[in-house]
């Protein structure tokens, strides 16, 4: 398994990859939009073959206020379900966090996750550290609320 930087030609696989895992599906154009503009915090893994089982989609906040810190934020992370329980989503959750702070000297990365979601609450709360922040209600298309996590990147500085 290889875990590295995202390119523009693996945007197909990746959006084949969540469009298999999660009903929260993107446009390519956004994508393409995550790639231009954050070019080093996407990141995949791919089998031997070149295949992608697993990315993270992910960007610098746009919404932040004049004079905060700039943070990180997940928007979409996933892996094959035949590949799970490897230790792939944490590898490229760290990659991605390491280079939110290297490069843009990120304070902390934030994410939304489904309250339902055991697999990816487990990750991110236990294997990670991220703590709950707010509970958004009926956050998702289908009514479901969302947990707002985030952790802390000083460990990166
Ligand atoms: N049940 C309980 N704990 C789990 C599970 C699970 N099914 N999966 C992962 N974990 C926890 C464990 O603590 C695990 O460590 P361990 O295996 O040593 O016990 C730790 O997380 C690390 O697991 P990884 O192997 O790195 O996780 P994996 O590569 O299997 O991917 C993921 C986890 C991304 C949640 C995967 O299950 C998946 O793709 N699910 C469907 C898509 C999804 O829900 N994505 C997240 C949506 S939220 C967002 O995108 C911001």
């Amino acid at each position: 398994m290889n875990i590295r930087l995202a390119r523009p030609d693996d945007l197909a696989g990746m959006q084949a990859c969540n469009l298999q895992n999660l009903p929260e599906n993107y446009t390519m154009r956004y994508y393409l939009y995550h790639a231009m503009t954050w070019p080093g915090l996407s990141f995949v893994a791919e089998d031997q073959k070149g295949r992608i089982v697993g990315y993270i989609l992910a960007k610098i906040d746009e919404e932040a206020k004049e004079g905060e810190a700039p943070h990180g934020h997940v928007t979409s992370i996933s892996v094959l379900r035949s590949y799970r329980r490897l230790g792939i989503a944490k590898k490229l959750m760290l990659q991605s966090q390491e280079a939110m702070a290297a490069i843009y000297k990120a304070s902390f990365v934030s994410l939304h996750v489904r309250k339902s979601n055991r697999a990816a609450l487990s990750l991110y709360r236990d294997t990670l550290g991220f703590t709950v922040k707010d509970i958004e209600k009926g956050y998702y298309a289908d009514g479901e609320d969302a947990y707002a996590m985030e952790l802390s990147l000083a460990r990166f500085m």
